[in-house]
């Protein structure tokens, strides 16, 4: 598992700023680094993917600063190795799908909406000389995405999940997943997700610390005849769940 060397998943501000000096800027007298500032998380995001993980990744100015820690728990979390997965939703840092390549060897192929977030995706691609194969959706989650017919052991996704857009932190795109809780986006994937899956494959999805919603995409996943398995993680201070839908 990778780790710092003090053997745990993190990475020390001093250490980060060894591989972006620029971090210097945002470090106060107490050696405390302003997080509330956006430039100084993707650059610290990008230490910690580079340390950790052996990942060089480009953010996008105004796309979610995603965290690399909480990805890879998540992956963890329903990932063996070597399986055949898709992602969805892959971001512009497609981070994930760069971690189920190169840290789980596993063959993925990803999707992307946003046109600039896809260009983002694609270059981190390349730059960490990757195999995933990236494809552009026009809306449509899975179902006139992917061609028919193909089959993967897992479908995984860190979904949009407001009811309604955000003020300022993340794009319409990334955050509104609509319905009564923010289910709406990914109760379409779990049901299109049936088709794509092999047998006893499972759909694992990533969600935050809010109980309607877990409770709304259990429920049909159920009806629909998923298993469903709701795994919470420790996040720095916040709980993340992974919730793993089985066939
Ligand atoms: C919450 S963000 C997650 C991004 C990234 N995977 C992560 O872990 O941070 C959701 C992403 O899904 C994308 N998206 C929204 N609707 C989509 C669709 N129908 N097909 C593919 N991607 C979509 C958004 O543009 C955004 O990049």
């Amino acid at each position: 598992m990778p780790a710092w060397k003090d053997g745990k998943l993190g990475l020390p501000v001093r250490e980060a700023v060894k591989l972006f000096p620029e971090l210097e800027e945002y470090i106060d007298e107490r050696g405390r680094l302003d997080l509330s500032n956006r430039k100084a998380r993707i650059l610290y995001n990008k230490a910690i993917a580079k340390a950790l993980f052996g990942l060089e990744i480009e953010y996008h100015p105004r796309g979610l600063v995603t965290p690399p820690i909480s990805r890879y728990l998540f992956l963890k979390t329903f990932l063996k190795g070597g399986e055949k997965v898709l992602e969805i939703g892959t971001g512009h840092t497609a981070m994930m799908a760069l971690m189920a390549d190169k840290l789980f060897n596993c063959k993925v192929t990803a999707t992307e909406l946003d046109d600039e977030f896809f260009e983002y995706a694609r270059r981190n691609i390349e730059r960490n000389l990757v195999k995933v194969r990236l494809i552009k959706s026009d809306g449509g989650i899975i179902r006139g995405v992917i061609p028919e017919g193909e089959l993967f052991d897992v479908i995984f996704s860190a979904p949009p999940y407001y009811e309604r857009p955000t003020r300022g932190v993340l794009t319409e795109r990334e955050g509104v997943g609509g319905g009564e809780h923010g289910e709406a986006f990914s109760v379409r994937l779990i049901e299109e997700a049936m088709d794509y899956l092999k047998p006893g494959g499972k759909v694992a999805l990533f969600l935050p610390d809010k109980k309607p919603l877990i409770k709304a995409i259990e429920e049909k996943g159920k009806a629909l005849g998923y298993s469903a398995r709701d795994v919470k993680f420790e996040v720095g201070t916040r709980w993340r769940h992974s919730l793993i839908l089985e066939l």
